[in-house]
């Protein structure tokens, strides 16, 4: 079974519209001439509109870093999956550690209190997932550990349960829905995970998949790998057998740097 890489942006809280059109058009002049990968960026939603426009003619991917299960309707502030599909998003990220409250170390700034503030959890995750395939978007669902579940030899535990919750009842295509493995204590830290522990545990979330969701559907899906990625770094992390991709905060914010990650898959 031969899966094509996504190498995916994630460009969390940064970039105004015409600095996410320029990267953009920046980017697909350095990866153009690229092969058997996928690349997508995930802007912030108000960049959603520039970037689809900056996107034309390109084969780079959009996303969208959340999605409300709502069609529509009296929810302030929310943005809905027709709305993502009508502004041509391919991909959305669901369950991001940071929307779930699970923000490691590396922001101090996010107290006890204040980490609830975007209350994603297991349940939520689950409905984002199901509306956004239910309107032919592809979810990103992301699951992770932090650095205390990791110590207390907690890591596949949480990661199989977070798992089994966002894939209950879904009813996908392997190749419609896609998974990041996201450490919380990689995320925005320079730790990037060693690539044969994510790898390790890349392969044991596709037996949980597989148990969820079916061999067949298994074999066929996406399961990336993000945290700390690097132009260093990628080489190493796309060598490893079970990991299909990689999903890039910082460095997904220079084109330089993002081209060289996505050439990573083509080496
Ligand atoms: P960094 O690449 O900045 O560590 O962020 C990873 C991430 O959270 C991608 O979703």
């Amino acid at each position: 079974m031969t899966r094509i890489p996504l190498m995916a942006g994630n460009w969390k809280m940064n970039k105004t519209a015409a600095e996410g059109a320029a990267m953009v058009k920046d980017l697909w002049g350095r990866i153009q001439s690229l092969s058997g990968v996928e690349a997508a960026v995930c802007p912030p939603m108000t960049a959603l509109h520039a970037v689809a426009q900056a996107l034309q003619g390109s084969k780079i991917a959009l996303g969208a870093q959340d999605i409300f299960w709502k069609e529509k309707g009296a929810y302030t502030g929310l943005i809905s999956p027709l709305m993502l599909k009508d502004i041509g998003c391919k991909y959305v990220i669901v369950g991001h550690s940071e929307r779930r409250g699970r923000f490691g170390t590396a922001d101090a700034s996010m107290t006890p209190e204040l980490m609830t503030v975007f209350g994603d959890n297991d349940t939520t995750v689950n409905r984002k997932a199901q509306a956004a395939l239910e309107h032919g978007l592809r979810p990103i669902i992301c699951v992770g550990e932090t650095l205390e579940e990791r110590q207390a030899g907690n890591t596949d535990k949480v990661i199989s349960d977070q798992l089994q919750k966002a894939l209950q009842g879904l009813a996908a295509d392997g190749d419609e829905l896609v998974i990041a493995y996201e450490p919380v204590w990689a995320i925005g830290t320079g730790q990037v995970c060693d690539p044969t522990e994510a790898d390790r545990v890349i392969a044991m979330m596709r037996e949980v998949v597989k148990g969820c969701l079916g061999k067949e559907t298994a074999e066929k899906m996406r399961l990336l790998y993000g945290g700390s990625v690097t132009p260093e770094n990628a080489p190493a992390i796309m060598e490893q057998n079970a990991i299909d991709g990689v999903l890039v905060g910082g460095a997904s914010l220079d084109a330089e740097k993002f081209a060289s990650i996505v050439s990573a898959a083509n080496a």
